[in-house]
């Protein structure tokens, strides 16, 4: 145990995850998950998952009926993808009450001007159908929330997609006007932005136009798809006139350079072009390229899926540790802060005036 905590210390701490809001797909294999995979080696990883985030924009009955299933999913799909849970502490944010004590604290911190001019939050509303006079505190704080989970875990580092830039830069200033006024607590956090961080989708037409594979686009390969199902969807990649209509560059060549790489993408774009290679063959080829990546996750997903309870088990573990970890941070900042000390002055007034009289309070 001694010896865990030692090794674990030695490393830099990291902090990612993602809300809860469906299964992940390839847009998340190689724009987070396989960097998560790799860093695991040398960094205490932390993995949230994110529920509180998801209610700033589903905070409806029915939406939070759909919680247990997404949260059970995308642990699932990363236990697949080999984030080992021996070595990555898996959370639910929402079970993590300092993270709510020290969101209030950090609010303190950030004026309310730069939060509204933050353009992922504007989209995020938009994207939920927000009107600009429904938005609410929760959304509008969402940076400052994830601020939180970042400061108390006490990382460093944070892999994110380039639609949360921002918010990091957000928890670096809190941490750094945290330190300023209390004292250096934090350490400043770094975001890793992702090479990948936005894959296209695979839907016809929604492709040609470059939009970013998402759920709720409907236009996702999930890692839990079946082997058909990726290779219909695959299928439907255009090339000759989705190359014409649209400045983006084909999906079906943004695929070809991510998974088979960029000579064979570009051999594969020449061929197509030339009229060398049938459309019907480059999908082979490219199914057969991210069939390759994605099979033996199936099958890791699918042998865990059988174990009942286990992921539930590998939630409640990271959770139970995440708290003790949050409790420390949050006991430290209140202390910083004064707030400790101005509880425990009146404790211990009382405690004098308790012993004076003689009577215990
Ligand atoms: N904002 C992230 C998303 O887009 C989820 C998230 C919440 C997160 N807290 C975080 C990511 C802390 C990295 C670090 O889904």
């Amino acid at each position: 145990m001694v010896e865990t905590t030692a090794r674990a210390e030695s490393r830099p701490r990291l902090l990612t995850g993602d809300r809860p809001t469906g299964p992940l797909h390839l847009g998340h294999l190689v724009g987070s998950l396989e960097t998560r995979v790799a860093l695991q080696h040398d960094h205490e990883c932390f993995i949230i998952v994110a529920d509180l985030h998801t209610l700033t924009t589903r905070p409806r009955a029915e939406e939070v009926a759909e919680l247990p299933g997404y949260v059970r999913d995308i642990v699932l799909d990363q236990l697949a993808v080999g984030i080992d849970p021996e070595r990555a502490t898996f959370y639910l944010q929402s079970a993590v009450p300092a993270v709510y004590d020290l969101a209030i604290l950090l609010q303190m911190l950030v004026p309310k001007l730069r939060l509204e001019q933050i353009g992922s939050l504007r989209s995020m509303a938009r994207a939920a159908a927000l009107p600009d006079d429904a938005m609410t505190m929760g959304l509008l704080a969402y940076p400052v929330l994830q601020a939180a989970d970042i400061l108390m875990a006490r990382a460093s580092v944070v892999p994110v997609g380039l639609d949360n830039e921002e918010h990091i830069a957000i928890a670096r200033e809190c941490a750094s006007v945290f330190n300023e006024l209390y004292g250096d607590l934090f350490p400043l956090p770094q975001a890793r932005i992702s090479r990948w961080s936005s894959l296209p989708g695979i839907e016809r037409g929604i492709a040609g136009s470059g939009a970013k594979m998402s759920k709720s686009l409907g236009n996702a390969v999930f890692l839990g798809d079946s082997a058909e199902v990726v290779a219909a969807k695959l299928r439907t990649l255009e090339f000759g006139d989705a190359e014409r209509a649209s400045p983006h560059e084909p999906a079906l060549l943004v695929f070809a350079r991510v998974f088979m790489g960029e000579d064979e993408a570009r051999e594969l774009g020449a061929g197509l072009r030339a009229g060398t290679l049938s459309l019907a063959a480059a999908h082979d080829a490219l199914i057969a390229a991210i069939e390759q990546r994605l099979q033996p996750i199936r099958e890791r997903r699918s042998a865990l899926a059988g174990e009942i309870g286990l992921v539930e088990e590998i939630i409640v573990d990271g959770t139970i540790r995440a708290r003790e970890v949050a409790n420390v941070t949050l006991a430290r900042a209140r202390e910083a802060i004064g707030l400790e000390p101005l509880w425990s002055g009146l404790v211990t007034a009382t405690q004098a005036r308790a012993k004076a009289r003689k009577r215990p309070y």
